[in-house]
């Protein structure tokens, strides 16, 4: 599918949950979640026919988010059935904060997944617990070793923070080498409701500069980086180099609203669509309003919070 811009839109970001078993300040409102009622949350069939339907439209890429997509009861046999059933989806991946991957190692272990990305914010035990809200780091390292087993690419993604985590670019590059997997920061991205953004946001290209680093490629969403040879990260830079116009996604949240694009508040409720057996066209209008870029520059922030979208 083609939007309005020119733009292949291939990518469906797929948010199962809005709870989380953490409790990050930058993803989730200060005074926590109110629990949603059954009927506001799509059925698992229900997503099951949107990702069929966005497949049969010529979409190849779904990522599981929330939240935490694996704390939603039958996540992983969602995951399966997409993996057994729509061959049409090439790239099956999962953003995780890695917790819950002992317990659904075995199934997950079916699902042929490409890609898991698991959120690390900080290599060091105290900061981490208290990024996390009382996260343990050694489970989280755990789970990474197990996403190893379960998918060929394992990224991490660090939320780049000043004074939290912004010195620790070095021991992160070390890290990703040690473990052969890759990291990349994330430029802390401001939403309406949360005020995280004015105490902690420094854009990628100081700490660039403050590690002397070297350009080295692009990949997706991310620019890679090099201390030397062996030692790189990636930064991905929504707000200081942002990739509008290379974005292929549209997202789904676990209320049953089509998101466009992260930072826009326009949404199509896919609610009425189901059960006209309409789904197709829910997924073509939004393709057909998909803006041009964000305009977080301009003051247009989004007013969900991440966790009802799943970055
Ligand atoms: P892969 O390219 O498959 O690794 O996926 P990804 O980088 O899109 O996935 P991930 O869930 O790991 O997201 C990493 C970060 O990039 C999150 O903070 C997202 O919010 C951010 N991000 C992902 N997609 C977009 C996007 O379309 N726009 C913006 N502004 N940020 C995005
Ligand atoms: N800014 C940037 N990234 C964020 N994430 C969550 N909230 C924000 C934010 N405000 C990241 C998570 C996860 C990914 C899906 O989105 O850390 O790695
Ligand atoms: Fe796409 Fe919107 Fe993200 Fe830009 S901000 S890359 S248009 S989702």
């Amino acid at each position: 599918m083609k939007d309005n811009f020119g733009r292949e839109i291939n990518y469906l970001r797929v948010s199962l949950t809005d709870r989380c078993n953490y409790r990050c300040s930058y993803c989730m409102p200060p005074c926590g979640i109110e629990k949603k009622s059954h009927n506001d949350i799509l059925s698992l069939e229900d997503i099951f026919t949107i990702i069929s339907t966005f497949a049969k439209l010529g979409g190849n890429k779904v990522r599981f988010t929330g939240g935490e997509p694996l704390v939603r009861i039958g996540a992983a046999s969602l995951i399966e059935r997409v993996s057994s059933e729509l061959p049409e989806i090439k790239k099956l991946c999962l953003t995780t904060n890695g917790i819950l991957l002992p317990q659904y190692f075995d199934q997950l272990n079916r699902c042929n997944l490409s890609s898991i990305n698991i959120s690390i914010d900080s290599l060091d035990e105290k900061k981490y617990t208290s990024i996390t809200g009382g996260g343990n780091l050694e489970n989280a390292l755990n789970g990474l070793q197990l996403a190893k087993q379960l998918a060929p690419e394992v990224k991490v993604n660090a939320v780049l923070m000043r004074g939290i985590n912004d010195t620790e670019i070095l021991s992160f590059a070390k890290f990703a080498r040690d473990n052969d997997v890759k990291i990349r920061f994330i430029e802390l991205m401001p939403f309406a409701a949360n005020s995280t953004f004015s105490k902690y946001n420094i854009l990628a290209d100081e700490v660039i500069q403050n590690n002397n680093l070297t350009f080295v490629e692009r990949i997706n969403n991310t620019d890679y980086y090099a201390f030397d040879s062996d030692l790189k990260v990636g930064f991905i830079r929504p707000l200081s180099h942002k990739f509008c116009g290379d974005c292929n996604r549209l997202r789904l949240t676990s209320d049953g609203k089509i998101m466009p694009c992260l930072h826009n508040n326009i949404e199509v409720d896919i609610k009425p669509y189901l059960l006209n057996g309409n789904v197709e066209e829910a997924i073509i209008n939004s393709v057909n309003i998909k803006p041009k870029a964000h305009a977080i520059n301009l003051g247009n922030l989004q007013k969900r919070n991440m966790n009802t979208i799943g970055g």
